[in-house]
């Protein structure tokens, strides 16, 4: 008796080990026949720690960042991150790869990017700007359901209360010399109304013992940041460029609690807001005198006030949410992203990836339409080093596309000294 059962119990587990055996045994062969078979994508920017095959959809590909396949005839594209771009270091003589750039941080991160010469090495590009072949604007906004919630709202009659202890205006910023100049628009708007800065920036009051400041730059939708913007009626949102598209969770964040942003930053911010009237824009009054003394008209003024809340009061329009074409982009996913992806750089990757086995390269047009105009400084007297940032871009773009024109490898000394003359002789 006992042994039979153990007889049969023997067997179902051999026959139980078999099938897991012969399982793998396919799994694996499949895993090497996919290794040696998909496209391979090859980050010049070491970003992948372990060589593996992505799957998109339908499609699988070999991401790596191992430089054996830089010549590989399986090779479909090399993937370069924006920010880390070293324009010295690159897959020279290979014109037949496509290159591909990822650069959804500020445009002050990559200066030859900002200008057609430099932009004109990449065939792909990834930005935040809507015209890019994979654009990511919407990078710091998850969803239409946050800017709509009222988890950190707090209503007028409420945040009323809460104003005997703070100013009306919120600021919390630790980028301190930026290209629009943000610090000079705030200090010169203190000079009118009270604002609370929490940040290193300006400072005036401190962050409550709960909330480290790291915390504030590390995770900007912390609970405790939140609650804090949250009992603000305005809170100043100033991008550290100003371009087209790049918008930051300094806007979203303000939208996200409802405090109204007084903002500066993309000039088409209005192609993203909830309704078109959201945000207070600097960028329309004619000094920061008048801005002020807007605000604080609207600060007195309840009705006023609210117009700015529709997508949390539903006040004006039935709907709290009027903007088509936000709406239509977050439909596709999360961030705006394609599929069920998370994360922008994997969604980039599989961009790539569906594309080259589709053949839609072919398909995308061939420039980056990507506006960062040069700063203009307010004040005479303040250094001119974001202006130089421009214009020396613009000589590193058209010195890259000049040595890339002639498929010969160079040195980072030959990059630097014709970067130099064609600075100094204003040669670009
Ligand atoms: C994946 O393949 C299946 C079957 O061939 C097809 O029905 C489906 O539409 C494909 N999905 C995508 C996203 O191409
Ligand atoms: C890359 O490979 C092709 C053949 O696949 C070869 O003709 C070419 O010379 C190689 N280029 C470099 C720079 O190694
Ligand atoms: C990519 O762009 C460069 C520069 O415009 C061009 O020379 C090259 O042929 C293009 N490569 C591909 C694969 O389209
Ligand atoms: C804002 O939207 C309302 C309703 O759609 C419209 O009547 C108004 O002209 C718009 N205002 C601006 C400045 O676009
Ligand atoms: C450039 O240098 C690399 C590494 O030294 C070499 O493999 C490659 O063939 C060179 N390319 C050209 C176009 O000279």
């Amino acid at each position: 008796m006992y042994t039979s059962i153990f007889r049969l119990k023997n067997k179902t587990v051999c026959l139980f080990l078999a099938l897991v055996t012969t399982f793998l045994i396919i799994k694996s062969i499949y895993g090497i026949l996919m290794y040696k078979s998909v496209p391979i994508l090859l980050w010049w920017t070491p970003f992948v720690e372990v060589e593996r095959v992505i799957r998109c959809d339908n499609y699988s590909c070999l991401l790596t960042s191992d430089r054996v396949y830089k010549n590989h005839s399986r090779l479909s594209a090399y993937l370069f991150y924006g920010s880390r771009f070293n324009p010295t270091d690159l897959p020279i003589g290979l014109k037949h790869i496509p290159w591909s750039i990822f650069h959804e941080e500020s445009p002050k991160n990559l200066g030859l990017f900002l200008y057609r010469d430099g932009q004109s090495v990449f065939n792909i590009t990834s930005t935040f700007d809507q015209h890019s072949d994979f654009p990511v604007p919407l990078q710091y906004l998850r969803d239409i359901e946050s800017l709509t919630s009222r988890q950190y709202y707090i209503p007028i009659e409420k945040k009323k209360n809460l104003l005997k202890n703070h100013a009306p205006v919120l600021y919390i910023q630790s980028d301190c010399n930026t290209p629009i100049e943000r610090d000079m628009i705030v200090a010169e708007l203190m000079k009118y109304i009270k604002v609370d800065s929490y940040g290193v920036c300006l400072n005036n009051k401190k962050l409550p013992d709960s909330l480290k400041e790291s915390d504030v730059y590390s995770f900007p939708y912390h609970n405790l940041i939140m609650q804090l913007a949250a009992s603000y009626k305005f809170t100043i949102a100033i991008e550290n460029a100003r371009c087209d598209d790049y918008i930051t969770e300094k806007l979203w964040r303000s939208l996200i609690v409802g405090s109204v942003p007084i903002y500066l930053g993309a000039p088409n911010v209005g192609d993203w807001l909830p309704n078109n009237k959201s945000a207070i824009l600097i960028g329309n009054f004619e000094s920061i005198e008048s801005l002020a003394s807007y605000i604080i008209k609207v600060n007195q003024d309840n009705n006023l006030y609210l117009n700015y809340l529709d997508h949390k009061e539903k006040l004006n329009f039935g709907h709290q949410i009027t903007n088509k074409r936000l709406i239509n982009l977050l439909k596709r996913g999360k961030y705006g992203l394609e599929g069920n992806q998370e994360d922008v750089v994997p969604a980039f990757e599989c961009f790539i990836c569906r594309n080259i086995h589709t053949n839609g390269f072919k398909k995308q047009k061939q420039e980056t339409v990507y506006s960062c105009p040069e700063p203009k400084s307010r004040n005479s007297k303040n250094p001119v080093r974001w202006k130089d940032h421009w214009k020396r871009g613009k000589c590193e773009g058209k010195v890259l596309k000049e040595l890339l024109e002639q498929q010969k490898n160079y040195s980072k000394n030959d990059y630097e000294y014709k970067v130099d003359q064609y600075y100094k002789n204003n040669m670009c």
